[in-house]
């Protein structure tokens, strides 16, 4: 089996969980490939049994142009994808916290609510990847 976890990181922390993600999966022999969305060529999402995207959120709560120009290359809903996203609570409150990844997850019918990451997801947070990603692998485990 293999995922694909494709992100979107301008200063690092979206790139800190997608990471964590990466190893964790790696941790429990599930194949990971990486994909850095407006940066690494097109890549194939149907090859693909389960799907990891995130993104963080931009202006008042705006989904970054790149993240949308991926969801178009991707062209269909995959029904696997799990979103993850990193924000801050003092762009607008709780209202507009990790919009993007919400929205996102919305429109793919995602099976999981969106992982919200405030910042880098170093110290405590970490324990919200873990629970959330238990959730997402009790799938793939089933699956696998
Ligand atoms: C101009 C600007 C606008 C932002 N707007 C929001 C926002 O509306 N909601 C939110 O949750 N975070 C917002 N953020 C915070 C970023 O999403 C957050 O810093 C994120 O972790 C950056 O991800 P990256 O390190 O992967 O690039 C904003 C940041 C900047 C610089």
């Amino acid at each position: 089996m293999r995922t694909l976890i494709a992100y979107l990181s301008y200063s690092g922390n979206t790139k800190e969980v997608a990471e964590k993600v990466d190893s964790k999966l790696k941790q429990i022999g599930v194949g990971v490939d990486m994909h850095r969305i407006g940066i690494d060529p097109p890549v194939n999402v149907a090859a693909y049994q389960y799907v990891f995207i995130g993104t963080f959120t931009w202006e008042m709560g705006s989904t970054p142009d790149e993240v949308k120009d991926f969801v178009l290359e991707v062209g269909y809903k995959p029904d696997n994808v799990a979103v993850f996203g990193t924000g801050d609570t003092q762009f607008g409150g709780d209202n507009l916290y990790c919009k993007a990844a919400e929205k996102l997850a919305t429109f793919y019918d995602s099976r999981w609510p969106a992982l919200k990451i405030e910042q880098s997801p170093r110290g405590s947070q970490e324990q919200l990847i873990d629970q959330w990603l238990e959730r997402v692998l009790e799938d793939v485990r089933s699956y696998a």
